[in-house]
């Protein structure tokens, strides 16, 4: 017995120190912390349960016979986030770089499983050189049973993945299926071929960091939702972000008193929005002014900026906010801006998170690179993912509403719930300079006749009354009880249930 006990202790110890203390110094040079250190960081202290600490891989090629270490290079099990629970694996890099076996798979997709059954997240530390080389195609079929098992749990528990070193190959695609990808700066990678294979393929030179590093995919490809500047804050704003997340797709959002009352009116929003209806302002000032707390979690703050998507809670319940932002592209909504936000409403309405819209849009954004590039199917992604959301759905049109985008944005006509109006919204087809252009072109030269058609227009459009006419808009609402309405809107909302027809699952245009 005793044997066994320090054989034991021997097998702990040898996987406590992964690939040894020169490795494990390399990982602290290069500004990381190690798969175990991460963890203590990300979960409650005390509360972390390790499973699977003596797996080892099963390779004989190569030498690996004789190179073997315990956990084989992924730190897998369970613990809490602030008293709700997670299940997590944390690859270590000192460990075969990270590198996923057989075996190593085996534990991710244990933890997967488990996180199924009992319906709770599971999020990847991921830092890892991709699929082990040494073990070919076992390793590659590793590599699937992770993905399969990430496309069966999409939509039933959150998956979260933390890029925090190198990416590559196998592993880019299972973070690439999970709800929400956060990276490190000047630390993490993602990458479906490395700058060596892009140099011989397609002979660009390119370094790491501007092909797959944490800027590149935060502000040009959309690939992740967040940068942090070290795994320190990395890990303590992922503690932050668990925490408006529902456990899973059936528990309901998570509640977090605040004393920030729901009657609380905001008089300076009276003034938020510009007289000049050509003149921006920033939205996001809108959002914090009206969430609880002023507690905006923004995601893919730098992708898309046109569009602004996060959390929030009102009277302490999780809300996704998606809005317009005018001060950018004049709000108008793009093939990045519709696919941005058609992914973030299609992951409120798989968890049962609201969705508070705010509108203010001149239209989808003409010209042939948007039409080449096929506006068309993507600005209709989030027309479907608005159509198809059974979720409460709480809209303010706080300006502009024209076109195509007034529909697409979370409009009566797409189930939304309750649809509220600023006195200044303008509801219709387009602006009133370009309606007058075409609706009365034989008038072209004539600036005076032009002018008067523009003015009876706006008089005739530039507000909220048509559409409230016919019941479009539910009520025209002062700005400063923006949050008092929604608040409203939502408990009202809070036992909402309606279903879509049953069907293996719909179309939408990808
Ligand atoms: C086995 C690996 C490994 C791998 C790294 N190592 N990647 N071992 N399989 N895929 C080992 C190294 O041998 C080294 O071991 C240790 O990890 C650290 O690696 P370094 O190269 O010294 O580190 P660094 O300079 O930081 O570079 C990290 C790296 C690089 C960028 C990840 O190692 C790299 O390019 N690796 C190969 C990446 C790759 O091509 N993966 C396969 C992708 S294909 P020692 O003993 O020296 O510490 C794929 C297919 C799946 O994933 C497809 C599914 C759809």
């Amino acid at each position: 017995m005793h044997d066994i006990i320090e054989q034991l202790e021997k097998k702990r110890e040898a996987a406590r120190q992964g690939g040894g203390a020169k490795r494990i110094a390399g990982q602290h040079a290069k500004g990381k912390l190690t798969a175990r250190e991460r963890l203590e960081l990300l979960l409650d202290e005390g509360s972390f349960e390790e499973w699977d600490m003596f797996v080892e891989h099963r390779c004989t090629d190569f030498g690996m016979a004789d190179n073997k270490i315990p956990g084989d290079g992924v730190v897998t099990g369970y613990g809490m986030i602030n008293g709700r629970l997670v299940f997590v694996f944390s690859q270590d890099f000192t460990v075969f770089g990270g590198a996923l076996s057989e075996a190593h798979a085996e534990k991710i997709c244990k933890v997967m499983d488990q996180a199924m059954k009992v319906g709770a997240p599971v999020i990847g530390l991921n830092d890892s050189g991709g699929a082990r080389i040494q073990e070919g195609v076992a390793s590659l079929g590793g590599y699937a049973d992770v993905f399969q098992r990430n496309v069966m749990a999409s939509g039933v528990i959150p998956q979260i993945s933390m890029i925090m070193g190198p990416c590559a190959g196998g592993a880019v695609y299972s973070p690439s299926m999970t709800d929400f990808i956060f990276m490190v700066k000047d630390s993490s990678y993602m990458f479906v071929t490395g700058p060596e294979v892009v140099k011989t393929v397609t002979h660009e030179e390119v370094t790491a960091e501007e092909l797959g590093g944490a800027t590149t995919h935060t502000t040009k490809s959309g690939v992740a939702d967040l940068a942090f500047d070290n795994d320190v804050e990395a890990l303590l704003m992922l503690r932050r972000f668990i925490n408006y997340l529902p456990l899973n797709n059936r528990a309901g959002v998570p509640v977090r008193p605040s004393g920030d009352a729901a009657e609380r009116l905001d008089l300076s929003l009276d003034t938020l929005v510009p007289d000049n209806p050509n003149k921006p302002y920033d939205i996001k000032e809108l959002i914090v002014k009206v969430v609880d707390d002023g507690d905006f979690f923004e995601l893919q703050p730098d992708y898309a900026r046109n569009i602004v998507i996060g959390m929030a809670r009102m009277e302490g319940r999780t809300v996704g906010i998606v809005a317009n932002n005018p001060l950018v592209l004049a709000g108008c909504l793009d093939i990045k801006s519709s696919i941005k936000a058609a992914r973030f409403v299609r992951f409120c309405d798989a968890f049962g998170i609201p969705v508070v819209t705010f509108v203010d849009v001149p239209g989808f954004m003409p010209g042939t690179s948007q039409e080449y590039g096929g506006i068309i199917k993507h600005g209709a992604k989030l027309l479907y993912a608005y159509a198809e959301c059974t979720v409460p759905k709480v809209t303010v049109i706080t300006r502009k509403a024209y076109g195509g985008a007034y529909d697409v944005m979370a409009s009566k006509h797409l189930r939304g719930d309750v649809n509220f109006a600023w006195p200044n919204a303008e509801i219709a087809v387009m602006g009133a300079k370009g309606a007058v252009e075409i609706i009365f072109r034989e008038d072209k030269g004539d600036a005076a006749k032009l002018a008067a058609r523009e003015a009876e227009y706006k008089a005739r459009f530039a507000n909220p009354f048509v559409a409230g006419a016919r019941g479009f808009i539910d009520d025209v609402i002062q700005p400063h009880e923006t949050r008092k309405r929604i608040c409203r809107s939502l408990a009202m909302l809070k036992d909402k249930k309606i279903e879509n027809p049953w069907r293996k699952h719909g179309n939408i245009p990808l």
